[in-house]
This record gives structure tokens, sequence and C-alpha cells, in this order.
């Protein structure tokens, strides 16, 4: 080959392996636009939205129109039309993904057989083969270990409803009576003890148990509380510290988790992993800090589970940055995550790349399926199963839609899709950061997290002005849609800083350009760049109920 031509080769090549830079691109995306929606063309003519939002004066670009409609839907971003976004719709991540072309020729493949149709089979093999064998259901056996649900939330309220009827069995003092008199050495305690008092009032029950978590989603702290159990948190020390160097802000604190499994093995019947830590950031869990639980919670025979939304992003950033993992592949670090935990359960409209569906995989030779007092747990989750969603091996899915899991898992752990998806959120953050706007560091899979006790720093706030809330609603004026996971969100109006006080952009999958996030950055940095002028909200509807960010209505005042 001529020498100059070699030349332009290596130097092209060295463009391609350039590290990430803000601003600059040296890849291009992984993926081509196959089908594309204009904005404008996209309202919808339901006559009771025209009647009750008087939408058709609302016409897309019209901000002070949208003014008044966010104002009629209680300046909650859940509550508004999402038919009248002229920009980026960063409220959730789950269920918003842009299928592959690949994925919507499954769809036309379905088989909507009842019950054991092909789609159920397909996606028990890439079970096997993304999470490795021993998750797939065995055909062979009579109790069902795979179980199908519509959505995440499904599959962890079948598990702690049924997991709760067992334990109403054992007998254990109280959780107040257990801790009394415990020495405190991480202030654990303390903060149980508050939780406890907090559900008790809500209530009126005594709770006995806790389930640990480095990060639970609001969802999943609510169908714990539900069932009368203590869902509690225990971020590490270098997230509550805001330590930005720190590449694995999702891990659990281990001193903490050790606390709680010494004094109180009785009262655990599972611990848990968020991975990634949605609540606390988008952050990744390291495979040092997952193999630690394992241990720990095998020493005291307690099931280990993973709430596996954003496994793959997790597995991501094990093998960007944690050492001794860069040369094994994707699918290797999942399966040996996997190998830690007895169980899981996961909203596939995350890392499935759909916009529906959810598991929850039971491993058969793990500590559930081994301990006596769970015997039963199978069978009554197989039971609950069919009085809720239909047969396991559907779990209200139609058929076409496991294909679509299917494919979705087969894609998403391709290194030239996770590269793309990670690098992204980070130029967002990145675009963020060069403003001065607070946002948490290093950025997380998923999300852009605004750090809204950072944004008024040195502005004297009050919690219950709900800023955080006030600035979705700003944002939401200016066509974009983010949400408030902070003071609101988790109740935290008498907690004391440092805490998880966030405004969060999440980002759909495969759905948005740079062009897009960088416009939103520009609203964003109006808000914070004003942000003496950001007017106080107050609550008009909800403030007591539970989950109260879903339901509750505001006004600015
Ligand atoms: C970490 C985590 N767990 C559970 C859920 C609940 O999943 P779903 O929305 O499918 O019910 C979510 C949803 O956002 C989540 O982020």
């Amino acid at each position: 080959m001529n020498d100059k031509v070699r030349f332009f080769i290596t130097r092209f090549e060295e463009l391609l392996n350039h590290e990430p830079e803000p601003g600059k691109y040296f890849h291009p995306r992984a993926y081509r636009n196959a089908a594309v929606r204009f904005r404008a063309h996209t309202g919808h003519k339901c006559e009771q939205v025209q009647r009750v939002f008087n939408t058709s004066a609302c016409p897309l670009h019209s901000m002070p129109a949208r003014a008044e409609l966010i104002e009629k839907t209680g300046l909650n971003p859940f509550l508004y039309p999402a038919h009248l976004l002229p920009g980026c719709d960063l409220l959730s991540d789950s269920g918003t993904t842009t299928m592959t072309m690949e994925q919507w020729a499954q769809l036309l493949l379905g088989d909507e057989a009842y019950g054991s149709n092909e789609g159920f089979y397909e996606l028990n093999e890439q079970i096997g083969i993304t999470f490795g064998p021993e998750w797939r259901q065995d055909l062979n056996q009579q109790e069902q270990t795979l179980f199908i649900f519509h959505q995440g939330r499904a599959a962890e309220h079948a598990l702690f409803f049924n997991l709760a009827r067992l334990l109403n069995k054992r007998e254990v003092p109280t959780l107040a009576r257990a801790i009394s008199g415990l020495p405190d050495r991480t202030g654990v305690f303390a903060r149980l003890h508050r939780q406890i008092e907090r559900l008790k009032r809500r209530t009126g029950v005594e709770p006995k148990f806790l389930i640990p978590s480095n990060g639970h989603f609001d969802t999943t702290a609510a169908n714990i509380a539900d069932c009368n159990i203590i869902p509690i948190d225990l971020n590490c020390a270098e997230h509550r510290s805001n330590n930005e160097q720190f590449l694995f802000r999702g891990n659990i604190n281990l001193e903490e988790l050790n606390e709680l499994l010494t004094h109180l093995p009785a009262h655990i019947p599972l611990v848990y992993l968020t991975i990634t830590n949605n609540s606390g950031g988008g952050q990744p869990v390291s495979m040092e800090n997952i193999c630690a639980v394992q241990r720990l919670t095998a020493e005291q025979k307690i099931p280990f589970f993973f709430d596996a939304c954003r496994f793959a992003e997790n597995a991501w950033f094990i093998k960007e940055r944690e050492p001794g993992f860069s040369m094994k592949s994707l699918t290797e670090i999942v399966r040996q995550m996997f190998n830690c935990v007895d169980g899981f359960h996961i909203s596939l409209k995350k890392d499935g790349l759909v916009n529906i569906g959810g598991a929850l995989v039971i491993r058969q030779d793990g500590q559930f399926v081994r301990m006596p007092e769970y015997r039963q747990l199978l069978a009554n989750l197989t039971d609950y199963q069919i009085l809720t969603e239909g047969h396991p091996t559907y779990g209200g899915l139609a058929g076409r839609d496991l294909k679509a899991i299917t494919e979705g898992l087969r894609t998403v752990v391709q290194e030239e899709y996770l590269k793309t998806r990670i690098e992204q959120v980070r130029r967002f953050a990145w675009r963020l950061e060069s403003y001065g706007i607070p946002v948490l560091k290093p950025a997380g899979g998923h999300a852009i997290y605004l750090d809204v006790d950072r944004f008024f720093a040195g502005m004297s706030v009050d919690d219950r002005d709900y800023y955080g809330i006030a600035i979705v609603a700003l944002l939401l004026i200016a066509g974009h849609r983010l949400c408030e996971l902070g003071v609101y969100a988790f109740e935290l109006e008498d907690v004391s800083q440092p805490r998880n006080n966030f405004v969060r952009a999440a980002v759909p999958r495969l759905t948005y350009e740079d062009e897009d996030l960088f416009a939103c950055v520009e609203a964003i940095r109006t808000v914070y760049e004003n942000r003496e002028q950001i007017p106080k909200v107050e609550v008009v509807y909800g403030s007591d109920l539970p989950l109260r960010h879903f339901k509750s209505r505001f006004r600015f005042v």
C-alpha cells in the first residue's frame, strides 16, 4: 500500500479511537434513523382533550398558551398532554425507547396463541444467553421460576405481596423493639427509627421487617411499604459526600449493611441492589460491591436480589471503569453480575429496549428456593400471576411483545449500542457543566440530575417552596419535560443535606440527537442564570398522599 495512504489510514483510525471530548464528535452514531415523525403533525383530535384543556388554543409553539395549559394541569408534568411538547420529553427513559427495525420486524412475527407461545420459548432462551443458563425456566420442571409481567412494578408487587404473606408466619419482635438500645455507630438505626415512625403513622401497624438497598426506586419503595416492610436506602459514603471522582457512586454502604445484617438478620427477608441506582443519580454499582453484598448475605443465608432495570448500562460502566474488566465482553460481565444473586426483577421498558414488559426471575439453585420457609413462594407466585396477569408464560403481554423483548435483549449488550448511549448522556452533562450548572458527577447512565440544593447554593430557600417543582414547570413552558425527584417526590422536607434532591432529565433510548438535548440545555441555563426570579410553588392537592408526585397539583405563588 502507498505510504501516504497508510499515513491517512492511521490518522483516521486515531480519530475513531479518540477519547470522548466535550462538544466534539469522533465517531458516527451506531445507528441510522429509519422512521421519523414531525412533532408539528402529531396533534391528536380527542374531543374531551380539546374541550377540557382547550388544546386547539395551544399551538405547539405558543408559550403563553402552554403556560396556561400547565396551570390547568396543576404544574404536574405527568398530567401534561405529551403531544403538545415541542421539545425534549425527558420525563422518563422508561418505555420511551425507539425500537429498532429488527424489533418492529419481530412484532409482525408475533405468535398470539394463549400461553406457551413461540415468543415465550424464544424469550426464555434469550434470558439464558443474556444472564446465564441458570436463569432459564427449566422446561422439565413443574415449578415456574420465570414470571413475565406487563411492567416492572407488577413484578415487584407480586414478589413483596407473596413474600409478606409468608413472613407473617415468622415470629419476631417488632423492629422498634429489636433496635432499642442497640449501639448506633453509623447512624443507620436512627434513620431506621425515623422510617419506622413514619410507616406506623401511615398504617397504624408496628413493622417487623426491613429491606435494605443501595437505593430503592420510588415505586419499589412504595410496594415494599404497602406490605408494611421498611424500604431502607444505604447510599455509599462517597455518594453522600458528593465525591465527584468516585466512579461507582451507586454502591451500597457496606458498613451500614453489615451493621443491619449483624444485628437484625431475622428481620431482613431480602437485600437489594438497584443497578444502576436510579434514585441515587443513575450511578453504577461496581462488581466489587456486588460480590461483597453476595458474601455478606450468603453468610446470613439471606436472599440477594437485583432490581435489574439498567443492567446493561451498569455492565458498561464496570467494563469501562473497574480494573480487570476492560477485556471482558459485556455478556461475560452481565453473567458475572447475575451469578451473585438469587433472583431479580426487571422493568424491560429500560434495558429490554421495549415500550412495555417486565419480569421476575428466581434462580433455581438460589437461597429462595432452598429456604424451607419460602418453599411455597413459587407456587404462590404462580397462583398470584394467573389471578392478575394471566399465565406466567405471557404475563399480560401480547405474543409479539415477547418477541420484541427478545430482540431488545440481543441489542442492548452490543458495545456499539452502549457506547452511543452512555456517551450521549455524558455529552448532555458536559454541556450543562460548561455553563456552571450543578449536575451530579460523574454523569449516570440514563439521565442527568440537576442538583437542586447546589442550584440554589448561597440563596435562602425554604424546602416548602418546592423550587424543584417550579424548575420543572418553567422548563415545561419552554417546551421540555423533566421531573422532580427530590424534596417533593421523596418527602425530604425535614431531611438535612446532603440528600438526593434532584430534577432529573431521563434520556429515552435511541430517540434524541444532541441537537435536541442541547436545546434543552439552553432552556435550563436560562432558568439557572435567572434563578432569583424562579417563583415559589404551593401544593393545592395531594401533599399527604402516598407517591404524591404522580398525583399532586400545584400553583405558582
Ligand atoms: C430502578 C427502577 N425500578 C423499578 C421501576 C418500575 O418499573 P415500571 O415503570 O416498568 O413499573 C423503575 C421505573 O422507572 C425503575 O427505574
